[in-house]
């Protein structure tokens, strides 16, 4: 009698248990038969339940043409939209529709894909939101004053002129310049050195392990974004490159620790004041002994994102330039014009004031990133339900902000696969869009980095075009853009330097 009581009890627990799934489930299954009506008001591929348009995205180079191609297709709409699974992504091609994204404080939340950086980064300043974000973003702005940006520019100077003779020794045994990987391995030190003060020298010795794993790691978060069977930690951590990543996120955290624990018990509060050169990470481990609140990981949180942020991004952007001036003789014409007058026939480090006068450099540097933006295209969660353009977009969503469209919006930049500097000139772009050009992202959101980049930009640029003539050895075609993280060549930059005398 007990027990058949007992089997009963069992019974109706498994019964409410199914009940309730049941329940949830038809509750899942109403919202997303809304959803998709909502959703499919956009236009965009044909989706298939469940899977969505996963089956139908194609990788690699290929990707980012697809995106380029469907957007072009659907031009006259303000957003479209793509299905991974059952989530709905929409796609922001045009700066006019991407007021709700960037004018929003509400708005400010990252899409799900970086949660596959936390591992790496945790939550700092890229991949945090609300309260969190605001606090670090108050905390860290004070380190990219321009007084702090000054000493930096000795750090960029030094790596410029250790490129170069790298560069000139290539030339002189007719090597093969891959520019890319050169300028990488550059952005890699000046960054280094100034987020962390450590010196990797990563132009001279690509074999350090810290060097590889920050290449790895990127390359296996970009892996992850493509391929659904790797999106559950649960399985990723079991396949081989789960594993990889867990071996190369231990090399860059060790390392990073290292770094901060040596440079915290070195850190002298009168180095700060004196001329002795500082590092970003001194100014957080001084904000962490006025702040108890603050810890070593927080700090580390916050160096790993400036080493992630803070050099493919600029190398990418110097080596596209360098492929356009290449291909473009007039312009390089106007480029060593200008870089002459300013320099004349001296080897000096670059100042302030001469990147200030290399006004035609800086045209140059804004097209390039038109037509190659570094971060091709980011992403949002909208915490409110919005209007786009007429449509209804739904809380809880993704935006995809696609940089490399907007930039290619015909309303804005005629003939838009044009490389044409003279858009930048304060007469053209005038009557542009806030949002028709961002590069840097924009709103709060925004890249902090953003000067920091540009003096950059500048220094190796004017370095190279000081010294060298470039020619382009491929097409754009050729080169066959990525869009992965960065916006990258798939096989590098072949270019061919000639001395000028
Ligand atoms: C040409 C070079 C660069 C470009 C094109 C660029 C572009 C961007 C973009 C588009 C974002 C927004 C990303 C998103 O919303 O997911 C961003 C954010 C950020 N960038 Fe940059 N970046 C560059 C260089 C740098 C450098 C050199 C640093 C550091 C020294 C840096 C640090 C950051 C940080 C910390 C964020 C997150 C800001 C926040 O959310 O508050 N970036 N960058």
């Amino acid at each position: 009698m007990i027990e058949l009581s007992v089997n009963f009890f069992l019974k109706t627990i498994y019964m409410l248990i199914v009940a309730n799934l049941l329940v949830k489930f038809v509750k899942w299954l109403i919202g997303y038969i809304n959803k998709i009506r909502t959703v499919n008001k956009l236009k965009g591929l044909p989706m298939v339940p469940f899977l969505g348009n996963i089956h139908q995205l194609k990788t690699k180079h290929e990707f980012l043409k697809q995106i380029r191609d469907l957007s072009y297709k659907f031009k006259d709409e303000p957003v479209w939209r793509i299905w991974l699974g059952t989530m709905p992504n929409y796609v922001f091609h045009k700066g006019d529709y991407a007021e709700v994204l960037f004018s929003s404080a509400k708005n400010t939340q990252k899409s799900i894909q970086y949660n596959f950086l936390h591992p790496w980064l945790g939550t700092g300043l890229l991949t945090s939101y609300g309260d969190k974000w605001s606090t670090r973003r108050r905390l860290i702005t004070p380190t990219f004053h321009f007084e702090i940006l000054n000493d930096f520019l000795n750090v960029m100077n030094e790596q410029a002129l250790i490129m170069t003779d790298i560069l000139s020794d290539l030339v002189k045994n007719k090597e093969e310049i891959n520019i890319f990987e050169r300028l990488k391995a550059c952005a890699l030190d000046v960054i280094c050195e100034s987020a962390m003060g450590q010196n990797v020298n990563a132009q001279n010795d690509q074999s350090s392990d810290y060097v590889r794993a920050v290449a790895r790691i990127s390359e296996l978060v970009t892996y992850r974004f493509y391929d659904p069977l790797e999106w559950s930690d649960f399985i990723y951590f079991k396949t081989q490159r789960g594993k990889d990543f867990k071996r190369c996120l231990k090399i860059l955290h060790d390392f990073t620790t290292k770094v901060i624990m040596e440079r915290d018990a070195d850190l002298d509060d009168s180095d700060l004041k004196s001329k002795k050169r500082i590092a970003f990470l001194d100014l957080l481990l001084r904000a962490k002994r006025e702040d108890q609140t603050i810890t070593f990981d927080d700090i580390r949180e916050e160096v790993d994102t400036f080493m992630f942020e803070g050099h493919d991004t600029t190398a990418a952007a110097a080596s596209w330039a360098c492929q356009l001036i290449g291909s473009h003789p007039e312009v390089q014409k106007k480029l060593h014009e200008e870089i002459d007058s300013v320099m004349g026939q001296s080897g000096r480090p670059l100042t302030n004031d001469d990147l200030k006068e290399l006004k035609y450099l800086d045209l140059v540097i804004k097209e390039t990133l038109r037509l190659f933006p570094s971060v091709p295209y980011f992403g949002r969660t909208f915490s409110e339900d919005c209007d786009v353009g007429g449509h209804k977009v739904l809380k809880g969503e993704t935006a995809v902000i696609v940089a490399y469209m907007i930039h290619r919006d015909e309303k804005y930049y005629p003939d838009p696969e044009r490389f044409d500097p003279d858009r930048f000139l304060p007469e053209n772009s005038k009557d542009r869009h806030a949002y028709a050009y961002i590069p840097f992202s924009a709103g709060r959101r925004n890249c902090i980095g953003q000067r920091f980049a540009q003096m950059e930009e500048k220094v190796l640029l004017a370095n190279i075009l000081r010294y060298f003539e470039i020619k382009s050895m491929k097409t754009i075609d050729e080169l066959k853009p990525v869009g992965d993280l960065i916006l990258h060549p798939n096989d590098g930059i072949p270019i061919e330097l000639k001395l000028r005398c």
